[in-house]
């Protein structure tokens, strides 16, 4: 990881809304519904800094990525790019904003057109921002190219002669060309091999030391994220749950939620592995065009309440830079397994009270009976 960011604001975003309406069939059709895609997101990222946005599929990540580069449209609220409002801009005062804020998409094989050359790639925001680099286009793409890793001498190679990691080195290229403040990664070592992996995240560190450049990495390996991020922020079904530093995130993360995903990043030591208990959530992600009342993780959380279910949760703050969306955050590490279907029941005792985990569960279907810890899911290199 690079050295901590300065504070200089280069991202803000307050209460992100990206609806997708649903339309009934016909031929006058009608919107019969709302798929909250998005419901409210308030990030910010600093100058420098690596911002990991994680959660499981289908939870908003990319919808909230694209809609802060305005790739599709937000339905509410602002989005503050190195000081400026973008949220209501046409796409001509777009423009400039484009060369402070660029995106790496998780596919490299599709991201890139086949047809055009690595040149032409590397060197589009050049011609799109009418930019005219000291010694020409062509110079300047040579150039990144070698600080990519790429030889300079493939300028005139189409992507399909490239390997997958290759390819994101393009991406990663053509994304850093015009230096910009702001790149929201997608995903973007999810496609690759573990060992190309690891090239590619040192990559983009290497690159924001050199740049100073901030990122919002989105992703949902925790392992992916614990390696790049300086603060985390976890987010489900439209909502951003908890955001705290990196290893705060990691050793004392209080949302049931988190602890949840935490629980299920495996350990190297298979001794550990082995005596380690999962929490196991019930049921899937709901559908975003009817998320559930109150704080919309109730269906699937182990520790709900009845208050849960009516009262939404507000953002918290927990210690330094650490905020839960939860009405019973927990405190103190989780003792004992625990395995709930989706309706948990709302007889679940709070944290500190008597029956709070080891006498809440009784059979633990094989799981195994160890700790879920602080130790155990941030010692261990996961
Ligand atoms: N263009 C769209 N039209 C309708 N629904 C969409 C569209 N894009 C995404 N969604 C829905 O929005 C939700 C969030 O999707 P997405 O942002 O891709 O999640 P993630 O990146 O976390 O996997 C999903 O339920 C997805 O099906
Ligand atoms: S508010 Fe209730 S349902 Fe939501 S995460 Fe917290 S305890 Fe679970
Ligand atoms: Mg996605």
């Amino acid at each position: 990881m690079t050295e901590a960011p300065q504070h200089e604001e280069v991202l803000r975003v307050e209460d992100l809304k990206v609806y997708f309406p649903v339309k009934s069939r016909g031929v006058f059709p009608r919107t019969v519904g709302q798929i909250k895609a998005v419901d409210g997101v308030n990030l910010s990222l600093d100058r420098g800094e690596t911002l990991g946005l994680e959660g499981e599929s289908g939870c908003g990540k990319s919808t909230t990525g694209r809609a802060i580069l305005r790739l599709i449209d937000p339905t509410a609220g602002h989005v503050v790019i190195n000081g400026t409002e973008v949220a209501g801009m046409s796409r001509r005062q777009l423009r400039p904003v484009r060369k402070q804020a660029q995106m790496i998409f998780q596919d490299p094989y599709n991201a890139l057109n086949p047809r055009h050359t690595v040149g032409a790639i590397i060197g589009a925001p050049f011609k799109i921002q009418k930019i005219d680099p000291p010694g020409g286009i062509r110079h300047a793409v040579q150039e990144i190219m070698e600080r990519v890793g790429l030889n300079p001498e493939h300028v005139n190679r189409y992507p399909n002669e490239f390997s997958g990691g290759q390819r994101q080195r393009i991406g990663i290229a053509r994304a850093i060309a015009l230096r910009p403040k702001l790149i929201i990664c997608d995903e973007p070592v999810s496609a690759l091999d573990v060992s190309i992996q690891a090239q590619i995240l040192n990559l983009l560190q290497d690159l924001q030391q050199d740049f100073n450049v901030s990122y919002l990495f989105i992703a949902h390996d925790l392992a992916v994220v614990r390696q790049i991020a300086h603060r985390v922020a976890v987010m489900y079904l439209g909502h951003i749950v908890e955001t705290a530093p990196r290893s705060v995130l990691y050793s004392e993360p209080m949302h049931p939620y988190t602890n949840a995903l935490l629980s299920a990043v495996p350990i190297p030591d298979p001794r550990k592995q082995s005596e380690r208990e999962r929490i196991l959530l019930g049921g899937d992600l709901p559908s975003p065009l009817n998320p559930p009342s109150g704080c919309v993780f109730h269906t699937r959380c182990f520790i709900a309440q009845d208050r849960c279910r009516t009262e939404v949760p507000e953002m918290r703050t927990m210690g330094p830079d650490h905020e839960v969306a939860c009405h019973f955050p927990i405190t103190q590490p989780l003792k004992g397994g625990v395995i709930h279907g989706p309706d948990p029941g709302l007889t679940a005792p709070l944290p500190g009270e008597q029956g709070y985990w080891s006498e809440t569960v009784t059979d633990l279907g094989g799981v195994g009976t160890s700790r879920l810890d602080s130790a155990s899911s941030t010692d261990e290199g996961i």
